[in-house]
């Protein structure tokens, strides 16, 4: 069984498919065009898929008949059509757990470095602005005792909100699709609607998974919702915000600051006019880069696609429903 690996990941996962007897082509060069990664694709039975660049839909599928897995390096799968994928049957794997923290740790970051200002502040120092001690100038906020508002209050957005709890004694809310009785219980989390949501938390983080209905939730009418004094903060996908109403929503002040290690499109384009403002702060899409979170991804989708070969259940499934394991 051949198992194409879309571009280099941690040595542990690749020595894991070797010593199941699996047979891995790695790409010499990374930066495939779309003709050549449908070739490899085509070349091979599994996939183990790093980066969300090319689509699973249904052309893929159509162009790819014989393509029995695919392991997502990744937790999210906006970038499979799950229901193409069901329809023939084939499992997708993800990465979940294993980032949770790594991903959680860079929304913390992103929170604290807007509420104090750090990353325009570092600008300062780099341009050869210290300045002199200012008692009025760029003053950042707390965060002790406020509220930090989850979006999908799953794995990751649990991290979040345990951090923040432990550190600065925030109060939690979350909306969700389903109730979510562990944080209720462990950290006083408090269910609310999506208005409640946006009307009350000081702090909103997003870490739900993508849909193309949550296109540009967050808008200028959702903005308008929030406090003046919110800070905005999206580890998840890009898709959620409106990036044209978030920067009028930033220099109107009808919020306060944002931290995005997302945005839409990815890269975003050096003339992104958020990229002017004091108060953001940017990441590329770093959440789950850490030497631990990495090599734990790339351990699970080896194991995912091991599983498979074997004949047994996949054990991160991204669509359990179409499998039981047997290939
Ligand atoms: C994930 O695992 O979904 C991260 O966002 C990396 O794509």
């Amino acid at each position: 069984m051949k198992v194409f690996v879309s571009k280099r990941i941690p040595q542990e996962g690749i020595n894991m498919l070797k010593e199941a007897g699996l047979e891995v082509f790695i790409p010499e060069h990374e930066n495939l065009s779309h003709e050549e990664w449908l070739i490899h694709c085509q070349n091979n039975d599994a996939i183990l898929s790093v980066g969300a660049e090319f689509k699973y839909d249904k052309d893929f599928f159509d162009q790819c008949p014989d393509i029995k897995t695919i392991a997502l390096y990744s937790v999210g799968f906006d970038h499979v059509d799950i229901m193409e994928a069901n329809r023939r049957n084939i499992p997708i794997g993800n990465t979940p757990d294993v980032l949770s923290k790594a991903t959680s740790d860079v929304a913390f970051l992103l929170m604290q470095s807007v509420a104090r200002r750090a990353s325009y502040n570092f600008q300062k120092v780099k341009d050869g602005n210290w300045g002199d001690f200012d008692p009025l100038h760029a003053l950042g906020q707390e965060l002790y005792g406020k509220t930090l508002g989850i979006l999908g209050l799953g794995r990751i957005g649990f991290e979040m909100a345990k951090k923040s709890r432990a550190a600065f004694d925030m109060k939690i809310i979350y909306h969700n699709r389903h109730r979510n009785e562990e944080a209720e219980q462990e950290l006083n989390a408090a269910y609310v609607s999506f208005e409640e949501l946006i009307a009350q938390s000081d702090v909103l983080s997003i870490h739900a998974s993508f849909t193309p209905e949550q296109k540009d939730l967050f808008n200028g009418s959702v903005f308008e919702k929030m406090k003046s004094d919110a800070i905005f903060i999206n580890t998840a996908r890009g898709g959620f915000q409106n990036e044209k109403d978030l920067y009028e929503a930033l220099t109107e002040k009808k919020i306060w600051g944002a931290g995005l290690d997302v945005t839409n499109p990815e890269p975003m384009s050096k003339e992104s006019p958020l990229l002017e403002l004091s108060n953001v702060c940017v990441l590329p899409h770093i959440g789950s880069a850490t030497i631990e979170a990495r090599t734990g991804m790339a351990k699970i989708a080896a194991e995912n696609i091991i599983a498979f070969f074997k004949g047994e259940k996949i054990p991160y499934c991204a669509n359990p429903e179409v499998y039981s394991g047997k290939n």
